[in-house]
């Protein structure tokens, strides 16, 4: 199982800027990545035709995309369905993510349509999870983590190829604010979550990948990737300058 490290970059770059740093970022990591370890860029929709353009030829580069609507085609004014995802070199989405649950009111429903149809669309699915500070406070972190988990899977199908579904724990108080989680706490919920797995998939369950999000940066980066269960990192404020971000990744 690779090492996934997942650079999100929310709603930030022109074109210009999202080529300009994947291929800064490809050059400075070319040679250099260990074998056991894959790159993922998610910019805008927007950029996502340039960035795989960029990235085309680079070995371990992934390109996803941050955010689709559950639906092929149709009158469904704004959005971007998986297949034209696919179409300009995505191979995966995030779905779940905690800006678009709490800033953008999206449901556990919204969350596990897309997720099942992601997957059966061919898109390979990064569900995000994670608890408020105030559910921490309330001791509500595992109840939140059950409902959040169970809904966003609940119609994948058990066979599904565990490569292709990663799930990424991303405690919402420590996205963007610079607190990043404690081992202990990183080392709980992630154990939290591969039981989860294990009870929904069985044994594929050792297969799927467990990313930890929040204020991860180059001098923790080693540490996290280091902890039990933890198969990866998303990236949001740190992966947008290639420097920075390659030594996440080489970290
Ligand atoms: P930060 O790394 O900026 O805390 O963001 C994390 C995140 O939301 C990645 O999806």
């Amino acid at each position: 199982m690779k090492k996934l490290f997942a650079a999100n970059w929310k709603m930030h770059k022109t074109t210009f800027e999202a080529r300009q740093t994947a291929a800064e970022l490809a050059g400075l990591v070319s040679g250099k990545l260990k074998a056991d370890r894959e790159v993922m860029i998610l910019p805008t929709f927007t950029a996502l035709a340039p960035v795989a353009e960029a990235l085309r030829g680079a070995a371990s580069f992934l390109v996803g995309a941050q955010n689709f609507y559950p639906q092929k085609q149709g009158a469904f004014t704004g959005e971007i369905s998986p297949g034209m995802l696919l179409d300009v070199g995505a191979s995966f989405a995030l779905t779940g993510h905690s800006e678009r649950r709490h800033v953008l009111g999206e449901t556990d429903a919204m969350v596990g349509l897309k997720t099942a149809f992601g997957l059966e669309s061919g898109l390979g699915i990064i569900l995000c999870v994670g608890e408020k500070l105030e559910e921490r406070k309330a001791d509500e972190l595992e109840s939140v983590l059950e409902r959040q988990i169970r809904a966003g899977l609940r119609d994948v199908a058990v066979d599904v190829d565990p490569q292709r579904l990663v799930l990424a724990y991303e405690p919402v108080w420590a996205i963007g604010t610079g607190l990043v989680a404690g081992a202990k706490e990183i080392l709980e919920a992630h154990a939290f979550v591969r039981r989860m797995l294990v009870e929904i998939f069985g044994l594929s369950a050792s297969q799927m990948r467990i990313l930890y999000g929040g204020s991860v940066k180059p001098d923790n980066a080693s540490e996290i990737i280091a902890l039990d269960n933890v198969d990866g990192v998303l990236v949001g404020g740190a992966s947008l300058k290639a420097d920075e971000f390659s030594r996440i990744v080489l970290a």
